[in-house]
């Protein structure tokens, strides 16, 4: 990858990484159960980080962050905090698991295709497991629902 290749990529990780901040702090106000409530704030705060991350090496690049528009739109459909009353609490974590989990194959796919970039691979990895640890979190809170008699 040359360096215009990874500034466009990184771009799309900053919308990414923005646009589930969004979606968390949107969910975390419509969820009626505490806990899962701060899971989504805190799960906010890490993406947040992470679009700081991403914006540091940009800049470390000579490149300005640019917000690419909506990159989550296409990716899940509508599962917006707005609509959390029509899919239920265990739709929207379901939602969540797979989101994070295309977050995931994408930066895999990202590492990948560096050769070198040490510093950048490891900060990718950090990401990457942060987001593998959200996909779990989101899993089991959803099964354990599941059980749950309706
Ligand atoms: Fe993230
Ligand atoms: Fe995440």
């Amino acid at each position: 990858m040359d360096k215009n290749q990874i500034i466009a990529r990184l771009n799309w990780f900053y919308t990414l990484e923005l646009n589930q901040v969004d979606l968390y702090i949107t969910q975390s106000k419509k969820v009626a159960d505490q806990y899962t409530r701060k899971v989504l704030e805190r799960s906010a705060q890490i993406e947040e980080q992470h679009a700081l991350n991403i914006s540091a090496k940009l800049k470390e690049l000579g490149a300005k962050p640019t917000l690419l528009g909506d990159v989550l739109g296409p990716l899940t459909g509508k599962i917006g905090g707005h609509v959390i009353p029509l899919v239920g609490l265990k739709n929207m974590l379901k939602a969540n698991v797979m989101l994070e989990q295309k977050a995931m194959a994408d930066y895999k796919k990202f590492i990948s295709s560096l050769k070198g970039e040490k510093g950048l691979v490891d900060l990718l990895w950090t990401h990457l497991i942060d987001e593998d640890l959200h996909a779990s979190w989101f899993e089991s809170k959803a099964k354990e629902l599941e059980m749950e008699p309706q």
